[in-house]
């Protein structure tokens, strides 16, 4: 998404910064415009340097390129944070006296003010005149958060957290400020959504890294031959989609899929499983959650040839030997342990069962040995699961807790799946 990111001359200017990392860690490209009198609480450089973005303030910058109207009539949603008193009066009449206020005016999509100033500022009826003017034209105006303000004073006013303000700013890109109930972190009150902190949250994933292994290895024989499986990565690809949704930022790690990754995903393609051991294991260490959905082949072959085998009359028939390949999944969670990390490890089990053990008995025998948080049980067969776009499977707890259900399609099972994973964080890996 295209975003412009206003700063306004407050002393909340710098938390902004962390707002800004949040949409760009979202893969949204920010151009931030300060006015003049946030360029004296932070600096030019420190935003083209956090947005990747030149920065300027004057319309007088490129005039070739008439930059206010470029940027107001391209840009997905604009975010006004602090949102000054002078701000939003400047706003609320029009004016058009620095780059922002000219973009401001040329806006076509959703704008959204975060506002912060001394509670005597908010609360005076020219401020008040002014968000009700805003709010009638269909502007979005935060409530400010409640708190210790600038100097000695407290009261509303201060800026809401950045992870509030992100949260409001994504409902409102995606259309959700008329739909009650959001959560309390985006709000619907009468003047528009209302930032928080607490209760179920909209992107409940906001600000996490998520890595997601999918797709089916391949393990060459020769050139042209390989020994695969039968993974379309159709739940890896919906397990992606879903924790994007949800805010994160993605890694998938695909090796083969018969789907294409999912947008606003970062992808890197792997085909055997030591190229995938080597990546996941790079892509964890940064990651808060990590799920090895991939198919990963448990054996590959002892040697490769460098040029293709061919049949001989004169020549016995090859044998293949192969050898075993790493356990990834269990590398991750030791390596996991041995840092003292609170990252959640998640597995996904294909089981067929057969006369010695049932699928459920199987998976928890595999749960214990890998020693993942959550494993994803799936039962597989010829017709079932790989490849199909319905997918049933329970999810088990290396906690302990009740084995959770879920079938529908893949997408169904991924959000369910997604959604567990955040309340598991949320429980074991607390936001500070
Ligand atoms: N996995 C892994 N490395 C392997 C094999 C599997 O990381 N070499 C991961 C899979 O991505 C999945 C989980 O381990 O998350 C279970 O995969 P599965 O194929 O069901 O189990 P296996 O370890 O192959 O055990 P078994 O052969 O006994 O079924």
């Amino acid at each position: 998404m295209r975003i412009v990111l206003g700063v306004g001359g407050g002393i909340a200017a710098y938390k902004v910064a962390s707002l800004l990392r949040l949409f760009t860690e979202a893969r949204h490209d920010v151009t931030v415009i300060p006015t003049e009198a946030a360029t004296r609480f932070v600096g030019v450089a420190t935003w083209e340097a956090l947005s990747g973005n030149p920065v300027t303030n004057s319309v007088f910058d490129d005039v070739d390129q008439v930059k206010h109207v470029r940027l107001g009539h391209e840009a997905d949603l604009i975010v006004v944070a602090p949102a000054t008193a002078d701000l939003l009066a400047r706003a609320a009449t029009g004016q058009a006296n620095d780059l922002l206020t000219n973009t401001l005016l040329m806006a076509s999509g959703p704008v959204l003010f975060a506002p912060a100033m001394h509670t005597e500022m908010w609360q005076h009826a020219a401020t008040q005149a002014n968000v009700e003017t805003l709010r009638s034209r269909g502007v979005t105006v935060l409530e400010p958060a409640s708190g210790r303000l600038t100097g000695s004073d407290s009261g509303p006013g201060r800026l809401p957290e950045p992870e509030a303000i992100f949260e409001a700013a994504m409902a409102l890109a995606h259309g959700l400020q008329a739909e009650a109930p959001l959560s309390p972190a985006a709000t619907v009150t009468a003047g528009g959504i209302a930032a928080g902190t607490s209760g179920a949250r909209l992107f409940p994933l906001a600000g996490r890294t998520v890595t997601i292994s999918a797709g089916g290895t391949r393990e060459p024989l020769d050139p042209v031959r390989f020994l695969g499986n039968r993974s379309s990565g159709k739940q890896g690809v919906a397990l992606a989609a879903a924790a994007r949704d949800a805010g994160a930022t993605v890694r998938l790690v695909a090796a083969h899929m018969e789907v294409p990754a999912p947008e606003g995903v970062e992808l890197i393609a792997v085909e055997t499983a030591l190229q995938l051991r080597e990546v996941m294991l790079t892509a964890a260490a940064g990651s808060d959650v990590v799920i090895m959905a991939a198919a990963v082949a448990d054996f590959r072959p002892a040697e490769v040839s460098g040029s293709k085998i061919k049949k001989r009359d004169d020549t016995a028939d090859p044998v293949i030997t192969l050898v075993r390949n790493p356990d990834i999944l269990h590398e991750l969670v030791e390596v996991r342990d041995a840092a003292g990390s609170s990252q959640l490890v998640v597995g996904f089990a294909a089981e067929t069962g057969d006369e010695q053990g049932d699928v459920l008995s199987y998976a928890e025998a595999k749960l214990k040995r890998k020693g993942c948080d959550l494993l994803v049980v799936n039962h597989v067969g010829a017709d079932k699961v790989f490849g199909q776009d319905n997918n049933s499977v329970v999810i088990l707890s290396r906690a302990g807790s009740e084995p959770q259900s879920a079938s529908g399609s893949k997408q169904d099972v991924a959000a369910i799946v997604i959604d567990r994973v955040g309340s598991e964080l949320s429980r074991v890996f607390p936001r500070t």
